[in-house]
């Protein structure tokens, strides 16, 4: 029998620029989202005609997904089988490589999976702009799971326009006990920016430029995350994390997206071993990982 058996990857944001809080609850962005080398396995197996859709996960933070229809991977199969008219009998298995609620969109990675391994299983051969309006509907950083690389995200992180990179970097990703809630942190940052002006969000020229030069220290300069105080504030020992990359000589520690994972950008893959090495050794967080990017979106294994 043939698998249907999709990767996602998980990202980090190397700009996030929130701007005022918009009436339907979301922020206005400007995003560069890059997909990293960390993955989710999402595994489409037939069911009984009726059966509908049922769910398991396997792998680190099992215990932390829900199996039932507010996991974002049941979501996409059912908004999959509602726009081809198809009925929706699949088990889903996700094999969990990304943090759980830890800023790198690991939901989003499974939506993605779902899309591509339902579509193969039930031999739909959706267009691939198709699939991408289906991800739109499900969450803001869907799209980007099944898009992959380097890219503009705007609207509210939507909207999608491919950066060409001219290498690869190499991160280290420090995985935090327990997530922080997505909503909780944009509310967060609410909070702390109540009473001052909020600008329209802008893509950093100087970030552009670094990626188009591959040349890491650059990026590094660049990178921005307005998120990361909002993540600090409610949960405050991150700061002692984010410190180590300075200690370790990272060449930038950030939060990554609405955290908690914090992000190292390394020089080359011999000085982010070093730098995992050193992480791990400091015993501050769950687990230390090292991963290189940009890697491709939500492709069939
Ligand atoms: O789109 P998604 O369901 O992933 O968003 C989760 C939550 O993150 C939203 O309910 C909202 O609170 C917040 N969010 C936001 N502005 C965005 C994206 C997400 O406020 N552009």
């Amino acid at each position: 029998m043939r698998q249907h058996i999709a990767r996602a990857p998980a990202k980090v944001n190397l700009q996030l620029s929130v701007g005022p809080l918009q009436d339907d609850g979301y922020h206005d962005l400007v995003t560069v989202f890059h997909a990293v080398g960390l993955f989710d396995d999402v595994h489409a197996t037939a069911a009984e005609p009726g059966a509908g859709i049922s769910l398991s996960v396997t792998g680190v933070q099992r215990d932390l997904v829900p199996l039932d229809s507010t996991n974002l991977a049941w979501r996409a199969a059912q908004a999959l089988a509602n726009h081809a008219g198809v009925d929706p009998d699949v088990h889903l298995r996700i094999t969990k490589g990304i943090p759980v609620a830890g800023g790198m969109a690991g939901g989003s990675a499974d939506a993605a999976a779902a899309l591509v391994a339902c579509d193969s299983l039930w031999g739909l051969r959706t267009p691939r702009a198709e699939l991408m309006e289906i991800a739109a509907t499900l969450g803001s950083d869907v799209p980007f799971g099944l898009h992959g690389g380097t890219a503009i995200g705007t609207g509210r992180g939507e909207i999608l326009t491919p950066v060409l990179t001219r290498s690869s970097f190499w991160w280290v990703f420090a995985l935090a006990e327990g997530g922080l809630s997505t909503p909780a942190v944009y509310a967060e940052c609410d909070r702390l920016r109540a009473g001052s002006a909020v600008a329209a969000p802008m893509l950093s020229g100087p970030l552009m430029s670094a990626l188009r030069s591959g040349d890491a220290s650059e990026v590094a300069k660049n990178l921005s995350n307005d998120l990361e105080r909002a993540a600090v504030s409610l949960r405050p020992s991150l700061s002692r994390v984010l410190g180590l990359g300075e200690e370790y000589a990272a060449l930038r520690a950030i939060v990554s997206g609405s955290g908690p994972t914090c992000a190292f950008l390394a020089r080359d893959g011999e000085h982010a071993l070093d730098l995992s090495v050193a992480l791990s050794s400091a015993g501050l967080c769950r687990t230390v990982v090292r991963a290189s990017a940009p890697v491709p979106g939500a492709a069939l294994v």
